[in-house]
């Protein structure tokens, strides 16, 4: 089956121009398909800088990539017609960091919900239109009465990425890509807006990538999880064998780092010594050598691909080179099962999902 939506090979090199020094490679041959019909959530993670938002905007179609192709149900974005297009943005939409600049202040909110309806010709008149957003915000936990004619300062941040989410529902979209949506929330109202989407998940059957910079409410939400590290894929797979059993040396370090019960931690910069230290650095290979505790002579020469260390995992890490590399069309495998649905209780906190895991989880490179 074509997958909804597919990123393959996919490169973004910002700036530079006759300066190679000026260059950013924001994205590096980065693969991911994500299926139609098999609602999943992805969890994206990275450190700061590690290209998740550049990832989220390409697959959006708002960057074009410098290498390699984005496709939506098997059509590279950048060829479609428009009518396709039309498609593309209806079932695939965004919800970003910040609630507040979506809206415009001399608004209501309810700007937000009629405009896309308006667009999109999804009601015949004001009383559908009115009945749609209705249920939309009753179906994030919102009651319309309190919600409705207010203008965006009057509501709180919670409140206004929620309204975010009922418009991204408004649309019966197939895939929501959200980046950072609960960042920029207290974390009181974190769970609420997690909530929220897991619920669009399944109730609705609505596949979503949830980009954080959190591993803690990332393992909260996804079935599977991509693990980004300076610009490419070091780790992706089911969320469970990554997060209790992590191959990659830089998941390792990363889960090890993460005390608990303290999700909001920031990633450690702490890495235990590399034999190859600085030399690493300016080579052309794996761009975790200077950090690596095991990189070896081979990870300076070339970057390792993802190698297929297990049907519902890989990791780019030449200690699984005995496997083989993975294939595009494999990602769908990788990517594709479900096993958060008992995970996060609903009102349950960041933490306590965490804690669930308690000292079960354990880095052994070999797994
Ligand atoms: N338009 C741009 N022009 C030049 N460089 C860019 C541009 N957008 C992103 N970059 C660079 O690409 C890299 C990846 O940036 P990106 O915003 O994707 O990271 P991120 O993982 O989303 O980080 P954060 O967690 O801080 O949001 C960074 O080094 C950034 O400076
Ligand atoms: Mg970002």
């Amino acid at each position: 089956m074509t997958p909804l939506l597919e990123a393959r090979h996919v490169t973004k090199i910002f700036g530079g121009g006759l300066f190679k020094r000026h260059r950013t490679v924001a994205l590096e041959d980065f693969s991911f398909s994500i299926r139609g019909g098999q609602p999943s959530i992805t969890g994206v993670v990275g450190e700061s800088g590690s290209g998740k938002t550049t990832m989220a905007r390409l697959v959006l179609g708002l960057e074009s990539p410098t290498q390699g192709e984005v496709l939506y149900k098997g059509q590279d974005l950048r060829r479609l017609s428009r009518t396709e297009w039309r498609a593309f943005r209806r079932d695939v939409q965004a919800i970003f960091q910040d609630p507040f600049e979506v809206y415009n202040s001399f608004y209501k909110v309810d700007h937000v919900l009629t405009t896309p309806i308006a667009k999109l010709r999804l009601a015949s008149s004001k009383h559908e239109s009115r009945a749609l957003i209705e249920r939309a915000l009753e179906a994030v936990g919102l009651r319309p009465e309190e919600t409705l004619g207010r203008y965006p300062h009057q509501l709180s941040g919670g409140q206004r990425q929620r309204i975010m989410v009922a418009r991204a529902l408004l649309l019966n979209p197939k895939l929501i890509i959200a980046d950072e949506p609960v960042s920029m929330i207290d974390a009181s109202l974190r769970a609420t807006v997690l909530d929220n989407l897991r619920q669009l998940n399944q109730e609705f059957g609505i596949s979503i990538i949830y980009i954080t910079h959190d591993l803690t409410t990332a393992y909260q939400i996804s079935d599977n999880i991509i693990v980004l590290y300076r610009g490419f894929a070091a780790e992706a797979g089911d969320v469970e064998l990554v997060v209790r059993q992590p191959q990659h040396p830089y998941t390792q370090l990363l889960i090890g780092s993460i005390p608990l019960p303290d999700p909001n931690r920031r990633w450690s910069d702490e890495a235990p010594a590399s034999a190859f230290g600085e030399q690493a650095s300016d080579s052309s290979g794996c761009k975790f050598a200077a950090r690596c505790p095991h990189a070896f002579s081979l990870c300076l020469e070339k970057a390792p691909p993802l190698f297929h260390t297990n049907q519902h995992r890989a990791a780019a890490c030449y200690l699984y080179q005995d496997y083989a590399s993975i294939r595009t069309e494999e990602m769908d495998k990788v990517l594709g099962r479900r096993t958060a649905l008992s995970k996060m209780q609903p009102g349950q906190s960041p933490v306590s999902a965490w804690q669930t895991l308690g000292d079960t989880s354990h880095t052994d490179a070999g797994t």
